[in-house]
């Protein structure tokens, strides 16, 4: 069942590429008769459900018009909705706002009829989520589920939306949803942004084009950054402490890094966007505690990135930079450099994630950690 591999989570991880390749499978293509022309076809959002479209307008419609995007999501799907943030506001021209859907819940949220509410999830049965939804129903907004599990609560409360097909999740870590979420929430905006008419052709055909060949760059690294990843977990497997930093649509994967630490190896692990360190975190920055940087050359505030890497190093931490392909910016700064194949800035979280789960995963296994079954922790929170 496991396919070989010793975890459910390694297999996951490992099955990204294809899991990726299911994401996009039927979605975008490219019309046989004209080159470097893209489509993208979004079957759930392009047609409502049943009775629920009397005025003839489909979903998409409805969320191009919307005066906001509200996304809801917990754990891991909380961290893809960041990442579909800086998608939306920058590919759709939109309005996006993230919510802990717990939070979410609980308070008075001043929601209204032109909004859209995206639940992300990959059971489908996280009761917070579930709940932002109904809320958003009572004030009568559209609500859109980005779902993995087929039939789930989820799917069957929202109006529309759109399934992951990253195929079923066994480890309690997240990482084939989570990737696949990003997959399918840039589907969504570069879609809504052609709606929107944001995008020119040509836009849209280059972000296509760089989205459809993820699967294959990734699938090409694997073997390599396996090895590289098992070399820095060695060296890291007895920290107490270690700090994730990016900034940018990097913030997110930097929160998901420590977040799949601490999950997993049950080492203490936070996110910083890496200039608010300077705010308070950087007490926590001394000699040997694993600092682990995104650093991509395209992202606006690489100069302050870089500038945070080297003050990370001057005060002996010890720092582990991804960064671009053949960037030897940090060859003599780091510890470890990890360079991540190149694509777009807004499709560099699909990168730069995979590292950092490979990370948890042999830091944990390592240290001996129950990596499928974590304690105290169930794969879906659907208590409240
Ligand atoms: O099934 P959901 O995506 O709604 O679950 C949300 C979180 O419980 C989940 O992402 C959790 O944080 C994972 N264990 C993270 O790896």
């Amino acid at each position: 069942e496991k396919g070989g591999y010793k975890h459910f989570m390694l297999k996951e991880i490992m099955d990204q590429p294809n899991a990726m390749r299911n994401a996009l499978r039927g979605r975008i293509y490219q019309p046989a008769d004209v080159p470097d022309k893209w489509e993208i076809k979004l079957g759930g959002l392009e047609k409502a459900k049943e009775g629920l479209s009397a005025d003839g307008i489909s979903p998409l419609e409805r969320m191009a018009n919307a005066s906001r995007l509200i996304f809801a999501a917990c754990g891991t799907s909380w961290h893809s909705s960041l990442i579909a943030k800086y998608a939306f506001e920058k590919l759709a021209g939109v309005a996006a706002e993230v919510e802990y859907a717990s939070e979410f819940r609980y308070r008075k949220p001043l929601i209204c009829r032109s909004d859209c509410l995206i639940a992300i999830s990959q059971s489908g049965e996280t009761a917070d989520t579930l709940e932002a939804i109904k809320m958003a129903k009572q004030h009568q907004a559209l609500t859109i589920g980005v779902v993995n599990v087929v039939g789930s609560s989820i799917a069957r409360e929202t109006d529309a939306g759109m399934y992951l097909h990253a195929g079923p999740e066994i480890g309690v870590a997240s990482t084939k949803a989570f990737t696949c979420q990003v997959v399918a929430l840039l589907l969504m905006a570069l879609r809504l942004g052609k709606q929107r008419g944001v995008l020119s052709e040509t836009t849209l055909n280059s972000y296509c084009a760089a989205l459809n060949s993820v699967p294959d760059s990734i699938e090409k690294w694997l073997a390599a950054l396996t090895d590289q990843t098992r070399i820095v977990s060695k060296y890291f497997r007895l920290a107490t402490n270690a700090i994730f930093s990016g900034m940018g649509i990097h913030f997110p994967v930097a929160l998901e890094g420590a977040l799949k630490l601490k999950e997993i190896s049950y080492i203490h692990a936070e996110g910083f966007p890496a200039s608010e360190i300077r705010h308070g975190g950087i007490t926590l920055i001394r000699n040997f505690v694993p600092v682990i940087c995104v650093a991509m050359r395209s992202d606006p505030a690489y100069e302050d990135m870089k500038q945070m890497v080297q003050d990370f190093r001057a005060k002996d931490a010890a720092v582990v930079v991804l960064t671009d392909d053949g960037n030897t910016d940090f060859s003599n700064i780091a510890h470890f450099t990890l360079h991540c194949p190149d694509t777009k800035l807004e499709l560099q979280p699909l990168m730069c994630c995979i590292p950092l789960q490979l990370l948890s995963y042999y830091i944990a296994d390592m240290r001996g950690c129950s990596i499928d079954q974590p304690r105290n922790l169930a794969k879906s929170v659907t208590v409240e």
